[in-house]
């Protein structure tokens, strides 16, 4: 079974606390934080003052995604704020090291995402420095999009170098899972999958969570 993450993203502002409470309650362990600048992505989200807040309300996992041009800024403020996980673009313009060690100098997770355009082979200079790693199967920017599925064909040449190096590192995809596609995204070998419209636009939430984390099982 795949590990969903409901993002955030597509939650109801008005009651995030509420929010996050319910899909904890579902089941879920970690949750997906995404973070626009308005400038590497043409929208803005919210910031590390939201991350503070939800952070006493629930033990889930902050999987914090940052679509910034230069994240190295702003790393110190998410890991602060009670990020767990933060993940940089390999698009984006701070140098990718330099991020990858303050992450771990914050004593975080430090993850690497690829835009649908970007090949799988720009995470391998990094591979052994990684503890997660997020392709995009839509454009960033926003909720709600269909899936690009030629992007899941990203996984198995990731996988494949992790295995040969030894490495175990958990391959996410972000970007229009649905109940529809969950399980082919999970034979091609995505060990977890955000999912924010599909969780955060049905009415009952816990039950899409369940759903959707069954339907993953192969
Ligand atoms: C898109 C974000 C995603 C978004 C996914 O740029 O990175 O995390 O929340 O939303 P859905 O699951 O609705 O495509
Ligand atoms: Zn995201």
């Amino acid at each position: 079974m795949a590990i969903i993450a409901p993002s955030l993203l597509s939650a109801d502002f008005t009651r995030m606390g509420e929010e996050v409470r319910e899909i904890e309650s579902a089941g879920a362990k970690v949750l997906h934080i995404d973070i626009m600048d308005g400038h590497f992505v043409p929208n803005l989200t919210f910031g590390y003052s939201m991350v503070k807040a939800l952070r006493p309300l629930t033990d889930m996992v902050f999987d914090v995604h940052l679509m910034m041009t230069d994240p190295i800024d702003y790393i110190e403020d998410f890991a602060k704020a009670g990020a767990d996980v933060i993940t940089v673009h390999t698009e984006c313009d701070s140098d990718l090291n330099e991020c990858i060690d303050l992450i771990h100098k914050c004593g975080k997770k430090a993850g690497l995402s690829v835009k649908p355009k970007t090949a799988p082979e720009v995470l391998f200079n990094y591979l052994d420095r990684l503890e997660h790693i997020l392709i995009m199967t839509v454009e960033p920017g926003f909720g709600g999009q269909s899936m690009m599925p030629e992007c899941l064909a990203k996984i198995a040449p990731i996988k494949a170098e992790c295995a040969a190096r030894e490495l175990r590192i958990p391959v996410m995809i972000d970007g229009g899972v649905n109940a529809a596609n969950v399980r082919t995204a999970a034979e091609a070998g995505a060990d977890m999958m955000v999912a924010g419209n599909a969780v955060f636009g049905a009415a009952d939430r816990a039950e899409a969570f369940r759903r959707l984390s069954e339907r993953s099982e192969i």
